[in-house]
């Protein structure tokens, strides 16, 4: 029968027999999934296991702490944190263009995490035999069923390492759906804000500021997405929405008036969704109240901002992402 607990046991018997006395590498993106996954290979392997989170700094405010504390004192694991801001935004810098973000936000990721496995093989040797995913189900009926291997060619000039390292996957989700996940990550004491998380895109804020992705917008951005979340979370609507992205309309000014003063700043718009599997989404029909605080809310304390609008748009023919 299926329980949580017997889903744990179960799954952190198959890890122990798969790694047995190798060590794993997981990476770590902040969502539910991957969190869920290392936290049950860290409770079959323990300190085989080294988790590795790319800050690419187009989190949201708090995300990375939550990661580096929360997950962290909830679990024990061991993880490496590699600060890559700087590296992403000189990336980013002039590019405006969606799909050529998400191609820069996708290889330097990529580049990041390769480099960070081979300093984790560096320090711990050739006994660092397996990558740790967290593949769900509808992941693997969508691609076919296969499981296998991942390969990372070291092109980063380390000496000492083989060209070529194969790794062998460990994917604990497998047989697991969305809310499953989440009652397995309940279970091994995750904290709620990790294991209730909505939806969050990988290329983060960056495809939430329409124009050049700067510090500064996005510094705004995460003042004016803080607010809107507590006010979901206060109004306690985190579970009639699926998810409510915040985007700042970088490259539009408008004018306003605030205290004496004419203002010309930039609007943020609100795309707050109701959706069964992102597919199809529908304008959620938030409360006049919450709405009217949150718009109150951002432009009183985030500088630069003297408006908020609502979008209305389904899905489709709107995605549920500005870019
Ligand atoms: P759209 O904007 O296509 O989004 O309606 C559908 C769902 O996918 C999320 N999304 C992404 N998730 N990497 C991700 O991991 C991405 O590049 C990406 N783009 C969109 C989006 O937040 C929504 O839940």
């Amino acid at each position: 029968n299926w329980t949580t607990t017997n889903v744990v046991e179960e799954q952190v018997a198959l890890i122990r027999e798969q790694v047995g006395d190798k060590r794993a590498i997981c990476g770590l993106s902040g969502g539910v999934d991957s969190a869920v996954a290392a936290a049950l290979v860290q409770k079959a392997v323990g300190s085989q296991l080294t988790c590795v989170y790319v800050d690419h700094g187009l989190m949201r405010k708090g995300e990375t702490e939550q990661v580096e504390k929360d997950f962290v004192a909830a679990t024990g694991a061991k993880l490496k944190v590699v600060d890559a801001e700087k590296r992403f935004l000189d990336a980013l810098a002039g590019v405006s263009d969606p799909e050529e973000k998400r191609k820069i936000i996708g290889r330097e990721f990529i580049r990041v995490f390769e480099q960070a496995q081979l300093e984790i093989l560096q320090e711990e040797g050739p006994e660092v035999a397996f990558l740790v995913q967290g593949t769900l189900y509808p992941d693997v009926v969508e691609s076919g069923g296969g499981t296998g291997t991942a390969n990372i060619k070291s092109h980063h000039n380390v000496g000492g390492l083989p060209d070529d390292i194969e790794f062998q996957l460990v994917e604990p989700l497998r047989q697991l759906f969305k809310d499953e996940v989440r009652m397995v990550g309940q279970e091994l004491g995750l904290p709620e804000e990790i294991v209730q998380r909505q939806p969050f895109p990988g290329p983060g804020l960056g495809i939430r500021i329409v124009g050049e992705v700067t510090k500064d917008r996005l510094d705004l951005l995460r003042e004016a997405d803080a607010i809107a979340r507590e006010e979901l979370t206060a109004a306690g609507l985190d579970r009639d929405i699926w998810q409510c992205p915040v985007v700042l309309l970088a490259d539009v000014r408008s004018v306003g008036v605030q205290g004496d003063g004419r203002t010309y700043g930039h609007p943020i718009v609100l795309r707050p969704v109701s959706s069964e599997d992102a597919m199809t989404a529908d304008w959620s029909r938030l409360p006049y109240d919450t709405l009217a605080k949150i718009s109150t809310r951002i432009t009183n304390e985030v500088a630069d901002v003297n408006r908020v609008v609502l979008d209305v748009t389904s899905k489709p023919p709107g995605t549920i992402e500005w870019e």
